[in-house]
């Protein structure tokens, strides 16, 4: 059977954008019941400016609390080296880095251009990582669309990846539609480029957001180009506090019923997926999204409602 990873990113991309503060024993309470769906590896949130991001302020609390996650990659975001010598006192040594393919929204998120920030990652590696032992994901913002200068020139983009990439081997590129606009042709198009141009050079995810409607195609792209690997959202929570217009992430959900159905493997618990999703969605200040949650089980298994349990 044909198998993908589905990575959940809804407690760190789904709960930056909250307004509300939600309770550290809240967030850890949904990251365990996200681990008891079956996901493997999970952004727990991010080591950044709580200036920045407020909702991010008790990670080290969060990371505390968890203790050791047997068996489940935990990762988190960080922008520079003290987000880096933050995630490595708690423990955490799987980190994502995120640099925007434009320069509006790198600004934006990170009030530094696109090559300021490439040449942060230089100097953090160098300072944190000499021996090249932790695992990198590099967050490829607006690859295929930013929310200040529309669609991305795909040239353009290739090229700033290669000068990423010639950092260092190993790198993992999640090629992210931070706006959910991007369109399938481009997603399935660039993908396939960077699978066939990097080889064992890079591996690559794709992280999609729903705001249009496109992201369960935009899934099926990046798949049909060969990507295995995919970010996803409890509930379709998320977005990002420097994009504007972008509503949220791929609902989870979603993505495990729509492979399932197709005969592939995601290793999901679609039961303990939608208990988890329950929390996700109680959470004030939440907006979700998606459909399967709406979708009566059988149905989403890719069978008929009983008679007796239809409405
Ligand atoms: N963790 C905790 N505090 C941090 C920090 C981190 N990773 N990085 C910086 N700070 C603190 C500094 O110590 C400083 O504190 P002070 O005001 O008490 O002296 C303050 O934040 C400002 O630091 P500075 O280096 O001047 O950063 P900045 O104001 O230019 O902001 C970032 C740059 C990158 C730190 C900030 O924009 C940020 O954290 N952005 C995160 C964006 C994000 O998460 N986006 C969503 C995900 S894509
Ligand atoms: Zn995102």
């Amino acid at each position: 059977m044909d198998k993908v990873e589905i990575v959940e990113v809804g407690p760190r991309d789904g709960l930056q954008i909250i307004p509300q503060f939600v309770p550290t024993a809240t967030k850890i309470a949904m990251i365990r019941a996200l681990v008891a769906a079956g996901f493997k590896r999970m952004e727990l949130g991010s080591f950044v400016s709580p200036k920045a991001v407020p909702q991010m302020a008790d990670m080290d609390e969060v990371v505390a609390g968890l203790g050791p996650l047997l068996g489940v990659r935990g990762m988190v975001l960080v922008p520079n080296s003290i987000g880096a010598k933050r995630a490595i006192a708690a423990g955490i040594t799987d980190l994502i880095f995120v640099i925007s393919m434009s320069d509006s929204h790198n600004r934006s998120n990170v009030r530094r251009p696109t090559d300021a920030s490439i040449e942060d990652l230089r100097a953090m590696l160098a300072e944190i990582d000499p021996d090249k032992r932790l695992k990198l994901r590099i967050g490829l913002a607006t690859t295929f669309h930013c929310p200040f200068e529309g669609v991305m020139d795909e040239g353009k983009v290739f090229a700033t990846m290669e000068r990423i990439a010639a950092l260092r081997d190993g790198f993992e590129f999640s090629l992210s539609d931070t706006t959910g606009m991007a369109m399938p042709d481009h997603v399935k198009r660039f993908s396939k480029r960077c699978l066939d141009a990097f080889g064992s050079r890079a591996t690559f995810c794709f992280h999609g957001h729903d705001t249009a409607g496109y992201g369960i195609a935009n899934v099926l792209a990046a798949w049909e180009a060969g990507i295995k690997s995919f970010d996803g959202a409890v509930a379709g929570l998320g977005g990002c506090p420097f994009a504007p217009g972008a509503t949220g992430n791929i609902a989870s959900e979603d993505m495990v019923t729509f492979f399932h159905r197709m005969g592939v493997d995601t290793g999901i618990d679609i039961d303990r997926l939608l208990e988890a999703g329950k929390i996700a969605a109680s959470l004030p200040g939440a907006v979700t999204s998606g459909h399967a949650r709406a979708i009566p089980r059988q149905r989403l298994m890719g069978d008929g409602v009983p008679l007796k349990d239809a409405a």
